[in-house]
């Protein structure tokens, strides 16, 4: 065993250093099942023990790379065999509830969906859903400042935290556990760390803000023949309805037909022939009123030909079907080998033309191709997954190529919502300039000046 191994098992005992056969039994992620590399995983119990890991870690030069769920979309925590691992695992605990003041303050290495059901006993919700709640952390949510599908109402992780706890990479200990709704002391810490991909330390903890849990919920899918349309829509929801919608996901025409035939054979919702489809939720407090304003709404909208065709949602298990169709990937995994995936923010009033725009530069580029858009349309974020045949060629590079010097042509960004990890950082300066590259290096600098800390992540 080498030097710092035993000086690991040393300040952590043997079981909290994993090593060979109990490394490869894991995968690199939920999208790579080859064996993880890394010359240990670290599974401290405390946050003083994580500390110690990081200073001796510090003082030898050896790259870490904290690892929660390995659900991320961007190669965020990828590792080599050279590196050692931080996981969170052993860190799982729920600190404290405080119904009054609605925070509660948990241990990074918990699994989003035991909080979310710890929650629901006490009729209480922390707005942050996605199909891998139940394996993804709140350190890995907090950390990749994910998404999801309640940001129109409640904002991305960044806006759901008060407070953080984070080991520096050279072992300091930074605790900013804020539980108050306003703190204007200076600058904000939790906005750097959140969204920092573990580039620049560890949260170890951290205080979140909660809701109480809907007590209604109203669910349709609707059909919409034009895009215009369908931006009118969302205005009418967002106008009439209190509080707004929770949810307002698009599909155009080619996605929904895929998923809703293949999960959904011979019994699709709806006719899988109109231009655009929306699933569109709303949560309020009184099941008989908020349903009444909801279908009040879809009236109007059908009236004015906004709508041409819908199911609203009768039971838990309808709402979870037509959510599948929106959220479930493995239609698209299995139909192709091979995708450039896309997660671009544009303004919703650019996104005809920016599709428009896209079809015929992809077609110019090969006319055997498949281009699928979906996403969070209220969010001003869409996600592309694109195909293209040119003899046999790798197509990925020249699509992004493609979509990125689009996106810049409207001012998008490059990644809403999946961050930037190893795959987009050598597209950041489309939707950066040379000056804020500047300043995120010496923020990056200043943090981990002996580059430590999830080695190239983000920034080159
Ligand atoms: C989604 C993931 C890809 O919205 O962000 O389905
Ligand atoms: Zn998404």
């Amino acid at each position: 065993m080498s030097d710092i191994l035993e000086q690991l098992v040393g300040l952590l005992g043997a079981k909290s250093v994993l090593v060979g056969d109990d490394i490869s039994a894991r995968n690199v992620s939920y999208w790579d099942n080859s064996p993880l590399l890394a010359m240990a995983i670290v599974r401290p119990e405390s946050t003083e023990d994580l500390a110690a890991v990081m200073a001796l870690c510090h003082q030898q030069g050896q790259n870490l790379v904290p690892q929660g769920g390995r659900t991320n979309l961007v190669e965020s925590c990828l590792s080599t065999a050279d590196d050692i691992i931080i996981s969170l695992e052993k860190m799982n605990n729920i600190v404290s509830l405080d119904e009054v003041n609605y925070t509660v303050t948990v241990e990074a290495g918990l699994i989003l969906e035991t909080l979310q059901n710890t929650l629901a006993e006490s009729h209480l919700m922390f707005p942050m859903d996605f199909g891998a709640r139940g394996s993804c952390t709140i350190g890995g949510i907090l950390a990749t400042n994910a998404g999801g599908t309640m940001v129109l109402k409640y904002g991305m992780a960044r806006a759901l935290l008060l407070g953080v706890e984070v080991v520096l990479p050279d072992g300091t200990i930074i605790s900013s556990l804020n539980e108050s709704l306003k703190n204007n002391t200076g600058y904000d810490l939790n906005n750097l760390f959140c969204g920092s991909e573990g580039t620049l330390g560890v949260i170890t903890k951290a205080v979140l803000r909660l809701w109480d849990q809907p007590m209604s919920r109203s669910t349709a899918l609707l059909a919409c023949d034009s895009f215009e349309n369908l931006t009118t829509l969302l205005k009418t929801f967002q106008s009439r309805l209190p509080g707004g919608l929770s949810a307002y996901e698009v599909m155009w025409n080619e996605y929904f037909k895929l998923n809703a035939s293949s999960l959904m054979p011979g019994r699709e919702p709806i006719a899988s022939d109109y231009n655009y489809y929306v699933l569109a939720e709303y949560a309020g407090g009184d099941q008989a009123l908020d349903g009444e304003a909801f279908n009040a709404v879809l009236e109007s909208a059908f009236e004015q030909s906004l709508i041409v065709d819908g199911v609203v949602v009768k039971t838990e298990s309808e709402r979870e079907e037509l959510w599948q169709i929106r959220d479930n990937p493995e239609p698209l995994e299995h139909s192709r080998g091979e995708w450039a995936c896309f997660d671009v923010s544009l303004k919703i009033s650019s996104m005809e033309s920016f599709t428009d725009q896209l079809k015929a530069q992809v077609d110019g580029y090969s006319q055997v191709n498949e281009v699928y858009i979906y996403g969070h349309l209220g969010d001003g974020n869409l996600h592309l997954a694109i195909w293209a045949e040119r003899e046999g060629q790798p197509f990925i590079e020249d699509i992004e190529l493609l979509v990125y010097t689009l996106v810049k042509k409207f001012s998008g960004s490059i990644s809403a919502e999946h961050g930037i990890g190893l795959e987009k950082r050598k597209w950041l300066s489309y939707s950066r300039s040379q000056n804020e590259l500047a300043l995120m290096r010496r923020i990056k600098t200043t943090f981990d000046p002996a580059e430590m800390m999830n080695f190239g992540k983000i920034l080159q």
